[in-house]
């Protein structure tokens, strides 16, 4: 099966074999059907966020369980409950459509439900964690079906317990949320403030600093759906205090953000574009030009083209700034 419409990137690359499933007994019947087969098996949501570098020699599962519900109520919250297969955008519209609040900072962003407890999505000063409650998950080898709390998941920065110790043994099947009737508004994000004065809002809703996030976004992100990427290729990188300080004194314009663990957040879209890679072209691989952090396709780059690039961007900031970059896109 070609996979280029099931990824973002938009890379040619091939499955041996493919299939989706809607719903928890088709996923385990097909799981049944390749208990003796040795091939890889991966679950896939809306591919925003993976690098293919090479054909696929095994079982790609395509996770479609759909469905929103509120499955609770108390003084403070509404737990809302939603299929891994619908798309995450989709979801935050339907939660502020009922005037919850917590995920309006998050609007936007590619893909699944079901991915976004897999790094904990995260912009403009929120974290899935801040309202995340509880998932389902199927075990892939065993099928029982676990519960997994806020702690047990084990979020940090584009974090989870399913990227690690968990890796390619879940099957997220569905994930409550756990939404505000009253908001608290989170505008900590400087860009956000810009906006919504750009936007001449007087009054602030959940319903404003949602478009203000989408505005943003539409202004510096690529739109997938017209040049091929993944977002973010790397994580931003920390560094402690001693380093931050020689990095400043070298380079006074380097771009940081104290942490409350004494480290610092280093922008890398920043690191990145010193080194004189932002709108960088090779064939149809590249460095997106109004964002140094996201690399691109421009047509018929194949995954390894983009991963070679990736490579070379991680050394020469290496190089120059002596600060090792970590991939955050799943490369497969
Ligand atoms: P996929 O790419 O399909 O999968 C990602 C990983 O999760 C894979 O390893 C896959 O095997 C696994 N997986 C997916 N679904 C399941 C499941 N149900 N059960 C078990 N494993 C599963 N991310 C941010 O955090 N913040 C951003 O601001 C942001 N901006 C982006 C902007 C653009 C333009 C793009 C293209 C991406 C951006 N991303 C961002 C990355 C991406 O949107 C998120 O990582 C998203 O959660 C990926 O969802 P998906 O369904 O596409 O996951
Ligand atoms: N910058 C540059 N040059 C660039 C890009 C950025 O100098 O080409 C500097 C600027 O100073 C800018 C700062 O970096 O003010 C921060 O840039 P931006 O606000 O665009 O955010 P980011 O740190 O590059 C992170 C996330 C994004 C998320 C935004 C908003 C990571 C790896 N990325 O990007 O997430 O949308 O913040 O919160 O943490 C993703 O994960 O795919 C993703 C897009």
């Amino acid at each position: 099966v070609l996979l280029q419409p099931y990824n973002t990137f938009g890379i040619a690359a091939t499955a041996r074999y493919f299939a989706d499933f809607s719903g928890t007994e088709v996923l385990k019947a097909l799981l049944h059907d390749t208990r003796s087969s040795t091939l890889p098996l991966m679950i896939l949501g809306g591919g925003s966020n993976i690098l293919f570098t090479q054909d696929y020699n095994g079982l790609i599962l395509k996770n479609n369980i759909k469905g929103i519900e509120i499955t609770g109520e108390d003084e403070e919250f509404i737990y809302v409950k939603a299929g891994a297969g619908e798309n995450w955008h989709g979801f935050v519209r339907h939660c502020i459509s009922l005037n919850l609040a917590g995920l309006e900072n998050l609007s936007l962003i590619p893909g699944n439900v079901g991915a976004s407890p897999m790094q904990n999505i995260g912009a403009y000063g929120m974290e899935i964690k801040d309202t995340f409650h509880q998932l389902e998950a199927l075990h892939l080898k065993d099928h029982s079906v676990v519960t997994f709390n806020n702690p047990d998941c084990k979020f940090g920065y584009r974090e989870s317990v399913f990227k690690k110790e968990y890796k390619d043994q879940f099957a997220i099947l569905n994930v409550t949320y756990k939404l505000c009737k009253q908001p608290s508004f989170n505008t900590s994000y400087g860009a956000i403030n810009q906006e919504l004065e750009r936007m001449h809002v007087t009054e602030l809703s959940i319903q404003a600093i949602s478009q203000a996030v989408i505005n943003i976004r539409q202004s510096k992100l690529p739109d997938p759906a017209k040049i091929g990427n993944a977002g973010s290729f790397f994580k931003n990188p920390t560094v402690d205090l001693a380093k931050y300080e020689s990095l400043r004194a070298s380079f006074p314009g380097v771009v940081a953000y104290p942490l409350e663990n004494g480290r610092y957040k280093l922008a890398a879209g920043w690191l990145i574009e010193e080194c004189g890679w932002k709108g960088f072209r090779n064939g149809d691989a590249g460095v997106h030009a109004s964002q140094a952090l996201v690399l691109v396709n421009y047509g018929n780059a194949t995954g390894h083209e983009i991963y070679q690039l990736s490579q070379d961007v991680l050394d020469s900031v290496e190089e120059k700034f002596g600060v090792a970059l970590e991939r955050e896109v799943n490369i497969v």
